[in-house]
């Protein structure tokens, strides 16, 4: 879901807070993060928030497909259909782009692998010729040379890989399926490929979402990463379903809730072996990995949440969704579908009448339920 997360637009990176003992890579990262802090924090309080958005959009959500050659057992798309399969058209995506060419920043995944769609690296170039921004997720599966040296040129910013274990047995657990010794060859080769090209982008990091099930790997996940030639190390917030959840994506499996000791000793631990290899280690959502598993002192914690006045999120049929989170946090799109970007302009669909009740939601202490567990059973 970042990636699930971030959504910062490029201007408002500053220099702050950077640490001496991260190599140059990673420093650029954690600055990034430090400025995305801010950016959560910007936009109003909560009482000069209405249903209108007053600014545009920063951020779009593309999926340029929902198609996937994994069956992670955190991820809805293994357990349900949530829409009929697709690429999103390539005259769709230019259209939606053509709506808000200024936009700061676009995420090239939603649910499904990016790297399946054949023209990926064409589609960043559309975005870049109009400098913007531009990262996606990816399982790592189909990356290599061709591919690998085409998203390079095309000036993509940020690849972000989800690994989601530092061994074999445990990858094919999680991501239901024998690639990781696959994958972690095919990141060696991309970084290797960068210096040769000399292309400081895009940034690589990698991914692993926080199961009880799996935080034994971070410190071993740390070090793979540096390995492999990667300075960037995120521990992404699990999100899962009240009712009726599917595989590991349960409360019983969150870390959020129900910390324990050896848990958190083992996210300190990778915490210092990423400070000593230089790596930098985070969270998603722009917090600190300790950060991002306890909860916040706050009644109603969705009510600090943004994305709804910032990003919009369309799937590859069209349909427009308030964030990345929502798609994990209830079955089907039903209740947090916001407009048909297929039928409708996406500033109709911006400020009209679905948008502005779901903000409006968000912003009481009875939000729209797709809301109800964020900042509560998981980070925002
Ligand atoms: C849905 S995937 C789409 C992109 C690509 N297929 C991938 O796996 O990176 C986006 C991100 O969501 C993560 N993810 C999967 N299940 C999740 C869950 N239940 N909670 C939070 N993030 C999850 C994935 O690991 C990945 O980093
Ligand atoms: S998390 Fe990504 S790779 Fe895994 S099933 Fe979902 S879309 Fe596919
Ligand atoms: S509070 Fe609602 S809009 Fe915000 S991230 Fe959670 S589900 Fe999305």
């Amino acid at each position: 879901m970042s990636t699930l997360l971030p959504i910062l637009p490029p201007s408002d990176l500053s220099d702050e807070n950077t640490s001496e003992t991260l190599s140059p890579a990673a420093q650029k990262a954690e600055e990034e993060k430090n400025a995305m802090r801010k950016y959560f924090q910007k936009p109003g309080s909560q009482s000069e928030l209405t249903g209108v958005a007053e600014q545009e959009p920063v951020c779009l959500y593309l999926e340029t497909t929902n198609r996937c050659n994994l069956l992670c057992v955190t991820c809805p798309r293994t357990y349900e259909e949530l829409e009929p399969e697709a690429d999103m058209p390539w005259d769709m995506f230019t259209s939606l782009i053509d709506q808000y060419p200024k936009i700061a920043r676009v995420v090239l995944h939603g649910i499904g692998e990016p790297m399946l769609v054949k023209d990926i690296a064409q589609r960043v170039k559309y975005l870049k010729d109009r400098g913007i921004y531009v990262l996606f997720n990816t399982n790592g599966t189909l990356l290599n040379d061709t591919n690998g040296r085409a998203l390079i040129e095309a000036g993509l910013d940020e690849l972000r890989v989800s690994l989601d274990a530092a061994e074999s047995e445990v990858y094919q657990m999680v991501r239901g399926k024998d690639f990781f010794d696959k994958i972690v060859k095919n990141v060696k080769n991309f970084t290797t490929l960068q210096k040769q090209m000399n292309a400081p982008k895009p940034r690589v990091s990698l991914w692993l979402t926080g199961l009880r099930e799996t935080v034994d790997q971070l410190p071993n996940f740390v070090r793979l990463a540096h390995e492999v030639g990667v300075t960037e190390v995120y521990l992404q917030r699990l999100v899962f379903f009240d009712e009726g959840s599917n595989g590991l994506a349960r409360a019983e499996s969150a870390l959020f809730e129900h910390t324990t000791a050896a848990e958190e000793a083992l996210i300190k631990e990778a915490e210092d072996v990423a400070a000593e290899l230089g790596v930098m280690f985070s969270a998603s959502g722009a917090v600190d990995p300790g950060e991002s598993i306890r909860m916040q002192q706050n009644d109603a914690p969705w009510s600090l949440c943004r994305r709804p006045w910032s990003l919009m999120y369309i799937t590859a049929n069209g349909r427009v969704l308030p964030c990345c989170i929502a798609p994990f946090s209830m079955k089907g799109y039903g209740a947090f579908t916001l407009g048909d970007a297929t039928q409708s302009s996406l500033r109709d669909i911006w400020n009209g009448e679905e948008y502005q009740r779901f903000r409006e939601g968000l912003l009481t202490s009875a939000p729209p339920p797709a809301c109800s567990n964020c900042g509560l059973r998981w980070s925002l």
